[in-house]
């Protein structure tokens, strides 16, 4: 890969930062920026509803991207909502899936407080099952394998909702083995692909899943966009999370009948300048290729995880030796520091942004031990640069001597 050309299209670089913090939230190259701007500058007017020449380009240029960034994850442009985030995506499938008492959902003791809350919600104000799958030996690693999962997905189960890759620890879930169990079970699959999407090619009938929840902040688009995957299959059989203006095909004062399939789920004006500058990022990841992107990290995390293993006092959680592939994220804490503190003097020796905390998984954070106080993460994005990480680990070497 190209990395110095691949940064000077990210602006905020020339701050001086060495910003490892991707998978809280990536940069913004300057196409996802021009697509932005382009749409308040030149075509600014709301989508779906006047008949005007702006308000057809608007539309016409959101629903381009909703083709876009469908086609990026091997959906068919109707099997895609576009959503705030992911934790709404998730929201909406729990809340709108139909699940009622005796059915059970199956989660994992990895998940981001965003697909593990909506089911406890769930759980309580609908009387479901929720089974939360720990892995079989307790360790650092909390490596959980399909077997795992083999062991509680049953008749009863109508959904399991597990993410792709571990925000807090960068470990891969083996998703397609547990698809294969979900579906001689007749079980629904959910994926919270937030840390995956960015950073590998993805296919949902490749995977098998039945939903799948993404954020574009997270793969260089902007904030407070996102998608939901519904396989077409199960989008009659979901409820929208909210109703209102833009869905409705009639109304009277006392009923309405909504647009069918994915048209009745983007009530309210929706994000349009965020629709476009999501396809503007896919675009621009795609133009420089996934595989490239998730090579390149994984060669960044290999160099991260052997420099942490050579700094005495340096604990990694979530890495197992034997696995073949790693993402870019890799967690750890270090010996007489906290998190934050450990986070503060990395940015105020040398301008180094890593997110420290539970990374909004307590309940993993206390199932590894270190509880809320958490870890500190650095995660990699295409962006960065072997330099960069030379520089993180030799700075953090300095921390750990006291200095
Ligand atoms: N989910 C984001 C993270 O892992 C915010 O940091």
């Amino acid at each position: 890969m190209k990395i110095e050309a691949i940064r000077t299209d990210f602006p905020i670089l020339n701050t001086g930062v060495i910003y490892l913090d991707s998978a809280a939230t990536s940069l913004t190259p300057e196409p996802v920026l021009d697509a932005v701007l382009d749409y308040y500058r030149d075509y600014n007017a709301n989508v779906g509803r006047g008949v005007y020449r702006l308000a057809r380009m608007a539309s016409q240029r959101y629903e381009a991207a909703r083709s876009k960034v469908a086609e990026g994850i091997g959906a068919k442009t109707q099997e895609l909502i576009f959503t705030k985030n992911t934790t709404e995506a998730i929201n909406i499938v729990a809340s709108g899936m139909g699940l009622k008492k005796g059915d059970k959902v199956i989660t994992s003791v990895w998940e981001h407080h965003s697909n593990l809350l909506p089911w406890i919600r769930a759980k309580n104000e609908l009387g479901m099952d929720l089974v939360v799958v720990k892995p079989s030996t307790e360790s650092s690693e909390a490596k959980l394998e399909a077997s795992d999962f083999d062991a509680v997905i049953d008749k009863k189960t109508k959904l399991v909702a597990i993410t792709h890759v571990s925000n807090a620890l960068g470990s891969l879930m083996p998703v397609e083995e547990i698809a294969s169990i979900c579906e001689d079970n007749n079980a629904l699959l959910l994926l919270d692909a937030a840390q995956s999407v960015p950073h590998m090619r993805i296919n949902v009938k490749a995977l098998g899943c039945d939903f799948l929840a993404f954020s574009g902040h997270k793969m260089l688009g902007p904030t407070g966009i996102g998608g939901l995957y519904i396989k077409a299959e199960h989008m009659a059989g979901t409820e929208p999370l909210t109703v209102g203006g833009g869905t409705v095909e009639d109304a009277s004062f006392v009923d309405y009948q909504l647009k069918s399939g994915y048209e009745e789920f983007e009530s309210g004006t929706p994000n349009i300048a965020g629709a476009i500058g999501l396809s503007a990022a896919v675009a621009y990841l795609e133009e420089i290729g996934l595989d490239k992107v998730k090579s390149w990290e994984a060669k960044l995390a290999k160099r991260l995880i052997e420099g942490l293993q050579d700094i005495p006092g340096i604990k990694l959680y979530g890495y197992d030796s034997s696995d073949a592939f790693r993402i870019g994220v890799v967690s750890f804490n270090l010996e007489g520091r906290t998190p934050n503190e450990v986070a503060l003097l990395l940015d105020k020796e040398a301008s180094i942004a890593v997110r420290s905390g539970h990374h909004c998984c307590i309940p993993l954070m206390d199932y590894l031990g270190p509880g809320a106080e958490g870890t500190v993460r650095a995660s990699v994005y295409l962006y960065n640069t072997e330099e960069e990480v030379e520089r993180f680990l030799a700075v953090l070497a300095r921390i750990s001597k006291g200095g």
